[in-house]
């Protein structure tokens, strides 16, 4: 995955020294976590079951994009069944014996979160199977002929995995979850509970419009959403302003380039192009690229992602296309053959040839269309 590029205040995923700051402003317990109604109760039951059967938890697994809730839902599990926290994740399990070392210093009931659980070493995956299934796990001493195995049997455990990624974990791993809960991204109305939440600990003072306002910038995701919170009290603390109103909020995002959509300058970069210079396209992504001067792969991963989710940008074996709400998002006019506008067509087969001698439209024809 590529790296964001530093300081995008609209990126789904953490950099450094956030997630301290995050940390303050997660939510404690179930009661306190914002939306996902149907997973906060389908978790519930589970743990409630837990506690009424006296035992330890089923394995829960958390999917979803980054900022969304599966980190500040593991540590409410752990909260939540009185058990302590062991944290660790796929990319620091590197080998088997890295697991063992964990799992043989759980104590009973403990609650081991593993994060990008997707990113385990095969062995190490191999090893989780078993601890999750019997609570045991074989360690191999020895190399080759020599090599013993030795049983190692473990305190009964709850395993709460995070992905982002939950198409690339092996079958047999998924399916030793007892929970899967997928997160989704939040309406404006839940962000702007989780904004005000986050604005009484922040000790600020926000009207409902300016609630509004940023939660509606916040692309669906509570991470963003504490971003943009903490950017407009930066703003409101310089200018000396006692309460944040509709107008203040909106002044200070629209600073730091973020506009009432949510989309950043890289996002509106590639619309703009898209549109101004390529009359809505389709062009090829890697053209698309060098007219924002951009890597392809930039464009790909960091900005197109939200711009699909949003209607704006189509993804066609042709190219990219702009949407029709791309040109209105823009206050621009379609020509009246805009591509978004047959977008929903089927294209016979001399039209998808017509378009042949485009630069990079064949050879990305495969691998453009999104099924
Ligand atoms: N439902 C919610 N209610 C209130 N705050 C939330 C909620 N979900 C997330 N947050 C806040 O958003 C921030 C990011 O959440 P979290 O770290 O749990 O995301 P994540 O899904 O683990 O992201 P990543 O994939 O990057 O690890 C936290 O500060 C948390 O307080
Ligand atoms: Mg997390």
């Amino acid at each position: 995955m590529t790296q964001q590029p530093d300081g995008r205040l609209v990126a789904g995923a953490a950099e450094g020294e956030e997630r301290e700051l995050e940390t303050a402003l997660r939510p404690k317990n179930l009661d306190d976590f914002v939306g996902q109604q149907r997973v906060r109760r389908q978790l519930s039951l589970v743990l409630e079951a837990a506690r009424l059967r006296g035992r330890t938890a089923d394995h829960v697994l958390m999917s979803g994009p980054p900022g969304l809730g599966k980190t500040t839902l593991a540590m409410i599990i752990a909260g939540e069944m009185n058990a302590p926290l062991r944290i660790s994740s796929g990319p620091a399990i590197q080998h088997a014996g890295d697991l063992a070392a964990i799992l043989s210093s759980l104590t009973e009931g403990e609650v081991l979160f593993l994060d990008e659980i997707h990113r385990m070493s095969r062995p190490a995956e191999e090893m989780l199977y078993m601890a999750m299934e019997d609570f045991r796990v074989d360690i191999v001493v020895g190399k080759g002929a020599g090599a013993t195995s030795i049983p190692l049997e473990i305190p009964p455990f709850t395993l709460v995995g995070a992905t982002t990624r939950a198409g690339l974990l092996p079958g047999p791993l998924r399916d030793r979850f007892g929970f899967t809960g997928h997160l989704e991204f939040y309406s404006t109305e839940e962000l702007e509970l989780v904004l005000r939440r986050s604005a009484l600990l922040l000790d600020m003072k926000v009207n409902s419009a300016g609630f509004t306002q940023i939660a509606s910038r916040s692309r669906g995701t509570p991470r963003i959403a504490n971003r943009l919170l903490r950017r407009v009290r930066d703003w409101a603390l310089v200018g000396g302003l006692e309460q944040v109103d509709s107008r203040a909020a909106s002044a200070a995002l629209e600073m730091y380039e973020v506009d009432e959509k949510g989309l950043d300058r890289l996002d509106r970069s590639v619309l703009e192009a898209l549109c101004r210079k390529f009359a809505g396209g389709p062009v090829g992504l890697s053209t698309l690229a060098i007219a924002v001067g951009e890597e392809t792969e930039t464009v790909e991963t960091v900005a197109e992602p939200f711009l699909v989710r949003e209607g704006l940008l189509g993804r066609t074996p042709r190219g990219r296309i702009a949407m029709p709400a791309a040109w209105e998002h823009l206050g621009l006019v379609p020509p009246p053959d805009s591509p978004g506008a047959a977008f929903w067509m089927v294209p016979t087969p001399s039209d998808a040839g017509a378009d042949s001698n485009r630069p990079d439209s064949a050879d990305e024809a495969d691998t453009l269309f999104d099924p």
